[in-house]
């Protein structure tokens, strides 16, 4: 298993590009499952989570060819069963099951196990599913979806206890597209995410209005055709750089970013002393970084409220920012395992209940620290920048799912790190 070697105190500086978006090419990759024609995905990160997306779809019966960041996709002859062994390693591999069952009118799909960030149920999947007309049977650790006489559009509220789901949103949007009638999705996710979902369904010749919004409208149409499509900019991968230049940068430049994507993560930032500058169309930022830093309250939030997942990250910059700061995850409160880790860094955290309490530190010190999740990762990494001594990260298998050759970059921008193969 590979590790990475921190060494810390290195200065950031230069320019990187950000990858395309990771959550977005998850469900447009199982969307080509909606139609037999040939799709051109643009700008798919090279990370595991991708691969295994891949995998899935190869083992349904697709042709795949990648080539640097472009996927081709043809999904002519598609089996409906998803096979355990690839299923089970990502839970994202959940959003196969839209699709399938909207073209093959039946999908089996081995239910998610437990997640280290928390207890992650399916029932607004289902619950969304059987109401276009699925039937749920779970027998033998697998979910079975049937719709004999096919789907019928149907009103949908998707809101759960921690709000909108958005991969639940995902696959009843994809499967209402092939349905009978409309589809209203009501508290839908409005993550961009979704939107580019959406925007590539559309160009698949669906019929989505108010992606984005918590509104969704579906009109079915009776098939999808092939398409190409370039994936959205990931921001959370900018949001983590966009940290890692506050906690060790000096005037970091990241191309390929989504100004509107960023704000709550842009706001967080300035509001804990530092500056981020974008220039006039949006799509690169530079961050330069407080002398004059404080500690910040952050709730986390659906979109456009600020990202769960750029929760362990912003922890891992407020543990050296002076003052008292208070994170509280309302989507995963249980998603605070890289405490733990920081605290053996020299970091002054108390989680209880969803919320940590920090109190920045002046400096941290390096530890042999274990990766528990993909941010969880990312936030030890972070906070290794700047420690006194060498950090070893274990586990980076991790910070492979979702971080497209992380370790390059950080060398591009400066830092001194090294993979160790193991
Ligand atoms: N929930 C339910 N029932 C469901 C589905 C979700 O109660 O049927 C709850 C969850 O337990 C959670 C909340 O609803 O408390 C929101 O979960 P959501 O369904 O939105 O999560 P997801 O769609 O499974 C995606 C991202 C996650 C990100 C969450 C929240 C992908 C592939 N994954 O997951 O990303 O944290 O939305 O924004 O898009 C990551 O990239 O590190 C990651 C975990």
């Amino acid at each position: 298993m590979d590790k990475l070697i921190v060494h810390g105190g290195a200065t950031l500086h230069g320019s990187i590009n950000i990858s395309g978006s990771k959550n977005a090419s998850l469900p447009i990759l199982a969307a080509t499952l909606l139609t037999g024609d040939p799709c051109i995905i643009r700008r798919v990160p090279d990370v595991s989570d991708t691969n295994y997306m891949i995998q899935i779809l190869s083992a349904l019966g697709a042709e795949v060819e990648r080539s640097s960041g472009t996927v081709r996709i043809t999904c002519g002859e598609i089996s409906d069963v998803a096979p355990y062994d690839l299923v089970r390693r990502m839970r994202a591999s959940i959003c196969v099951m839209g699709p399938l069952l909207a073209r093959k009118g039946r999908a089996v799909v081995s239910l998610p196990g437990g997640c280290v960030i928390g207890d992650r149920p399916v029932d607004l999947h289902l619950r969304g599913l059987e109401a276009l007309g699925a039937k749920v049977e779970v027998e033998g650790g697998n979910i079975l979806l049937t719709a004999k006489d096919g789907l019928r559009g149907a009103e949908i509220d998707l809101r759960g206890t921690h709000g909108p789901t958005v991969l639940g949103t995902d696959n009843v949007m994809m499967a209402a597209t092939l349905a009978d009638g409309i589809t209203i999705i009501e508290s839908a996710a409005a993550e961009p995410e979704v939107l580019d979902l959406a925007n590539f369904l559309n160009s698949m010749g669906a019929k989505i209005s108010g992606a984005g919004t918590r509104r969704i409208v579906i009109e079915g149409v009776k098939e999808l055709h092939g398409v190409e499509h370039t994936v959205i900019p990931d921001r959370i991968e900018a949001g983590t750089f966009m940290a890692a230049a506050a906690i060790a940068g000096e005037g970091v430049r990241l191309n390929r970013v989504s100004r509107e994507h960023l704000k709550a993560i842009t706001s967080a930032i300035e509001e804990s002393g530092h500056r981020v500058e974008f220039n006039e169309a949006g799509d690169s930022c530079v961050i330069h970084r407080g002398e004059q830093t404080r500690g910040v309250d952050l709730v986390t939030a659906p979109y456009p409220g600020y990202p769960t997942d750029m929760q362990a990250q912003m922890t891992a910059l407020l543990a050296t920012t002076p003052g008292i700061s208070v994170i509280k995850d309302t989507i995963f409160p249980q998603r605070f395992m890289h405490c733990a880790e920081l605290k053996r860094m020299g970091a002054d955290i108390k989680v209880d209940a969803g919320t940590a309490v920090v109190r920045g530190v002046a400096s941290l010190s390096a530890a042999p620290v274990m990766a528990s999740d993909l941010r969880a990762s990312a936030a030890l990494l972070l906070a290794a920048l700047k420690a006194k001594g060498s950090t070893e990260i274990s586990r980076l298998y991790h910070i492979d799912r979702g971080y497209e050759h992380i370790d390059e970059k950080l060398l591009m921008l400066g830092a001194n790190v090294e993979r160790v193969k193991g």
